[in-house]
């Protein structure tokens, strides 16, 4: 049985405390209630998240839970009337759906089927997550195509988090704009109801604020309608600010930057080395153990889309001041958009200047495409601890989710692995233990670039057992099945031998990219035994293989040893296994 708390509290000043009950009222109207904002999801931990909505008079919700669909717990009401509802749902099991209902005056609202989310996993599992991250996402037919088309392609498969790039909206700002551009397109297929929204702002977020902008400012749309883990609520240090923040999930680590308002000290990240959120950024990477460090933000550091990244002021400063704490802090992959097109680097180290200034043989690590799909130099980047200078950070421009635009002079950036123009799309960004995938989905669906990472592969195994024990090997990287090639013939990640003698072992993978080796190290054969010795001996199932590992007996059922278990096996050596009362034996025995 699931035991359910829900809370209804403020958006602006959520601190980890899931049980206060504050209350929100927007409105003192109480007629006719409908949801006029679909709910979409925020603050997903493996224990609890929070489910945002907004009804057009002040009213009474609650909200009900069920882990199949079909059973649905009784919630806690809210108390007071409110248009604005905020409310969390806490004490669930990790990495588990939950189906959920919108009750409005004891009817339900909404919360068909497609109304369910998913808890994160445990923070450092290594469970797969998926990840839709989208850019510059003005509406119209374009974001529409884009969205759909990310959405066929992930078929049933959940979509963790559902990050964005900045420039949210086109349309100045406003509340009214935030409805039309973002949450109704988005509301529009699943993501928003299911999958947890990380957003990062862009300056069109701030063009309704008088200038200077400030991040935080409470005025301002993007603030009032985003819960954002400002206090270290998700892990990470606190940022004490929504404009960036940090968050894990899974073994991932995320960063959000704010990369054009003015903080707290009044300086923009870029202005000066010494700021509150620069500061911020290295104390919060400093910190965090998780296996992956993906950091995203509006402005692009690498780029000749719509931008420059050699002429604006503004990313010479940012790129200067950001790439070296990439570089010291091993971040994997950082995605920007505000350019409108597409560019994607290889992993890229120590590249702090102009593009004049880019040498492939000191900056890319890797001679290779990373498609890993087969093709030419296509090998997956495979990072390893021991080879500290060859690991880099690849750099993503994904200001195409909506706006798309002809690139500038001196294009392509020489950095960029890949460079698409004039086009819409987003990524699809899959992790599952030491392996990141990341696919550039275009607006028909095509998948135009793609690249692969690995960490920690390529691994000697050094065992030693006793002669005749069974022994389960596994190849150090998740992959698709049939996609490992094992010396002995196997196709799984995983496998079970019985060695006879010291052998060695290998698993590579289909694309000959990745090596796995495995030096089993076998003790001398354990004595024999006369099988006449184990006349009587009772078993629950009984095996005998001959010393190259045929098996020429096997009983499944109770039974004892006689001369039939013997039968029909020519005189030699063989190995004896049976078990009883939940344990296994085994034997060398001489026939
Ligand atoms: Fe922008």
């Amino acid at each position: 049985m699931i035991f359910l708390k829900l809370s209804y509290i403020s958006q602006s000043r959520l601190t980890g405390l899931f049980s206060l009950v504050i209350l929100w009222t927007l409105s003192t109207n109480t007629w006719a209630q409908k949801i006029i904002r679909a709910p979409y999801i925020q603050l997903a931990k493996s224990n609890s998240v929070l489910i945002r909505y907004r009804t057009d008079q002040a009213t009474l919700s609650e909200i009900s839970i069920s882990t199949d669909g079909k059973t649905f717990n009784p919630s806690i009401k809210s108390t007071n009337k409110v248009s604005e509802h905020t409310v969390a749902v806490s004490s669930l099991q990790a990495n588990t759906k939950y189906y959920y209902r919108i009750h409005i005056n004891d009817q339900v609202a909404l919360g068909d089927s497609s109304y369910f989310f998913k808890t994160a996993p445990t923070v450092g599992s290594k469970d797969k997550i998926s990840i839709f991250s989208v850019g510059d996402m003005a509406a119209g037919e374009t974001q529409r195509k884009i969205y759909n088309a990310y959405v066929n392609r992930q078929k049933s498969n959940y979509t963790n988090l559902f990050i964005t790039m900045g420039d949210n909206i086109y349309c100045g700002g406003s509340d009214g704009c935030w409805q039309e551009d973002f949450f109704n397109p988005y509301h529009a297929g699943p993501l928003l109801r299911q999958t947890a929204l990380f957003p990062s702002t862009g300056n069109h977020d701030y063009d309704n604020q008088a200038f200077p902008y400030q991040q935080d400012d409470s005025n301002m749309a993007y603030y009032q309608n985003f819960t954002l883990p400002s206090q270290g609520e998700l892990g990470g240090i606190p940022s004490n600010s929504e404009a960036y923040y940090s968050y894990d999930y899974g073994n991932v680590h995320l960063v959000v930057l704010d990369s054009y308002a003015w903080g707290k000290d009044n300086f923009r990240i870029f202005d000066q080395e010494n700021n509150i959120q620069l500061n911020w950024l290295k104390e919060d990477l400093k910190a965090t153990k998780q296996d992956w460090k993906i950091i995203y933000f509006h402005f692009p550091v690498y780029t000749k889309g719509t931008y420059d990244s050699d002429v604006s002021g503004e990313i010479i400063k940012l790129r200067d001041y950001l790439t070296r704490v990439f570089d010291e802090y091993g971040v994997d992959l950082v995605m920007s958009g505000h350019s409108h097109v597409y560019e994607r680097s290889r992993p890229l180290r120590e590249q702090y200047g102009l593009s004049s200034e880019f040498s492939p043989e000191k900056n890319w690590p890797f001679n290779s495409s990373g498609r890993y799909d087969g093709s030419d130099k296509s090998c997956a980047y495979v990072f390893q601890n021991v080879e500290p200078k060859k690991k880099g950070t690849t750099y993503v421009v994904n200001g195409c989710g909506g706006q798309t635009a002809a690139h500038r002079f001196n294009w392509p950036h020489p950095v960029m692995e890949y460079s698409l123009d004039k086009r819409g799309g987003s990524m699809a960004i899959d992790i599952e233990d030491n392996r990141l995938d990341a696919k550039f989905i275009d607006e028909e669906g095509e998948v135009l670039d793609q690249f692969t990472i690995f960490k920690e592969v390529n691994k000697i195994t050094k065992k030693t057992i006793n002669a005749y024990d069974p022994i389960e090997l596994k190849a150090s990287w998740p992959g698709p099945a049939n996609s490992y090639v094992w010396s002995s013939g196997e196709k799984s990640q995983k496998i079970n031998l019985r060695p006879l003698k010291t052998s060695t072992y290998t698993v590579t993978d289909t694309q000959k990219c990745l090596q796995d080796s495995f030096e089993i190290t076998v003790n001398p054969p354990l004595g024999t035994t006369k099988w006449e010795e184990l006349i009587h001996q009772p078993f629950e199932s009984l095996e005998i293989y001959d010393l190259l590992g045929r098996t020429w007996k096997s009983i499944q059922k109770e039974g004892f040893i006689d001369q039939s278990v013997m039968d029909g096996l020519p005189t030699g050596q063989y190995i004896l296994e049976y078990r009883l009362k939940g344990k296994s034996y085994t034997l060398k025995l001489i026939h």
